[in-house]
């Protein structure tokens, strides 16, 4: 049989065939890279946008009924239909498995709290263990969770020296314990930060960094961000002081806002250039607590456009609370991969400008129209539920958005 076998091999390898398959094969390698080249040139639109859901689009176009809540799912999405069924398919099937090792009492598995600038992270972890997403079983798990809290390690006064050791032998440890990590050299597990100091802290493990998905909510390319790869977790300041915004177009009367520290290059001169301006509300200090009760957050109220310029990091909350009280935030950075990118078109709730248009502000703001501003406004209304954390976790909260990116970021490939 054996024989029989190599011997039909070598007839069918004789010089002429051999000749022809060569051909063959020139004439597919020219077809893929003229496939290639076709579709580098048919995604290379400026808005970030997955290759694999345009895929899917494709197929499922005619398969979408026409449903009630269609109006729902227009205008904000780059992709409405894909995304409602990629959406639906993820609650479905979506399987997580946090890793048990630790002790919850120092820097693992619990948050360390659920309010103030870093509330992201905490929610994250809270939300994961009480959501459906959650499997004890290992061999369901579409990614693995490492439930390090950086966050917590700040707050009991870990030195960043120390936090780099913690994270290293607890990874490490996971690595010669489990055989998960080493079947992908990480990349189907991930952690969860959202204070830069984490993001550091994670770099003694250069294959942490490289292979493992980040959900991090300084997503700027200084601390290596890698938008395919990693997740943009949005920063939000919970609980809320005052109740959402939206129908309230009359009382925006005023142009744009902006009140906080000057503790980087875009706010010193957003600050120095505007400071005086009557129409724009540009105050380089915050708004202070005697003035009267609330009387920062109500500023969002009043103004049909919130200015967000970098801090120390690209993020701000500042943009959270512009969408949370309706006021159109004005994104003035430019290095910064916004939260949920991939599904949500910015530039239909939001305005995108480069920091050097920091001149040229008012100009632009004023030119806007009153029925774009209008739309602009109605959509900041139809994210504000993207852009908020619950306890329970419900559909398309900030949670779900977030636990979305991950699904999109999975392997298909499992093992
Ligand atoms: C850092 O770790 C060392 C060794 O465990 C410990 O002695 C020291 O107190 C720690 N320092 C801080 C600031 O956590
Ligand atoms: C994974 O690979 C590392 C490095 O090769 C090794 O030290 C570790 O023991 C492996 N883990 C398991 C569970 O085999
Ligand atoms: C407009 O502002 C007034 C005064 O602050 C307030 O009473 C009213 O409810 C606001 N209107 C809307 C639609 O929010
Ligand atoms: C704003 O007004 C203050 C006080 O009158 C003045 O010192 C400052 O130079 C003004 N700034 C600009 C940019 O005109
Ligand atoms: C004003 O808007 C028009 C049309 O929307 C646009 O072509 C123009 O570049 C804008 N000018 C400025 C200064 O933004």
């Amino acid at each position: 049989m054996l024989t029989t076998f190599g011997k039909q091999t070598q007839q069918q390898s004789s010089p002429s065939s051999l000749i022809s398959i060569r051909g063959s094969l020139l004439f597919l390698a020219i077809l893929t890279l003229l496939s290639f080249t076709y579709l580098s040139l048919k995604y290379s639109a400026p808005t970030p946008q997955y290759s694999v859901a345009t895929l899917v689009d494709a197929e499922v176009k005619h398969a979408v009924p026409e449903g009630e809540k269609e109006e729902e799912f227009s205008d904000i999405y780059h992709s409405p239909h894909v995304f409602k069924l990629n959406y639906a398919e993820m609650e479905k099937k979506f399987k997580v498995y946090i890793y048990p090792d630790g002790d919850p009492n120092t820097f693992y598995q619990t948050p360390r709290k659920l309010t103030g600038k870093y509330s992201s992270e905490g929610y994250f972890f809270q939300n994961i263990r009480e959501s459906r997403f959650r499997t004890d079983d290992p061999d369901q798990a579409h990614l693995f969770f490492i439930p390090i809290s950086c966050h917590k390690m700040r707050g009991k006064g870990t030195s960043y020296e120390n936090m780099t050791i913690i994270v290293q032998n607890y990874v490490e440890g996971l690595i010669s314990k489990y055989p998960y990590w080493n079947r992908t050299l990480g990349t189907d597990h991930f952690f969860v930060t959202c204070h830069d100091v984490g993001v550091r802290a994670t770099e003694g493990l250069p294959l942490l960094v490289k292979n493992s998905i980040r959900a991090v909510c300084s997503p700027s390319y200084d601390v290596g961000f890698v938008p395919h790869k990693d997740v943009a977790l949005p920063q939000v300041l919970q609980p809320f002081a005052l109740p959402a915004g939206g129908n309230d177009i009359e009382n925006r009367t005023n142009l744009g806002f902006w009140a906080g520290h000057r503790n980087s290059k875009i706010r010193v001169i957003l600050a120095r250039v505007w400071e005086n301006d009557t129409e724009l509300d540009i105050s380089n200090n915050r708004i202070s607590r005697a003035v009267g009760p609330l009387v920062y957050q109500k500023r969002f109220y009043k103004n049909k456009f919130c200015i967000c310029p970098g801090g120390s990091q690209v993020n701000s909350a500042r943009i959270t609370d512009s969408i949370h009280y309706g006021c159109i935030p004005v994104i003035l950075s430019n290095y910064y991969d916004l939260p949920f990118n991939d599904i949500l078109d910015w530039s239909k709730f939001s305005v995108i400008l480069k920091e050097g248009d920091v001149y040229q502000l008012k100009k632009i703001l004023k030119n806007i129209s009153y029925e774009d501003f209008v739309a602009l406004h109605k959509n900041v209304v139809k994210v504000q539920r993207h852009f908020q954390w619950n306890t329970p976790p419900i559909s398309y909260d900030a949670f779900h958005m977030v636990m979305y990116d991950l699904w999109l970021r999975h392997h298909t490939v499992r093992y």
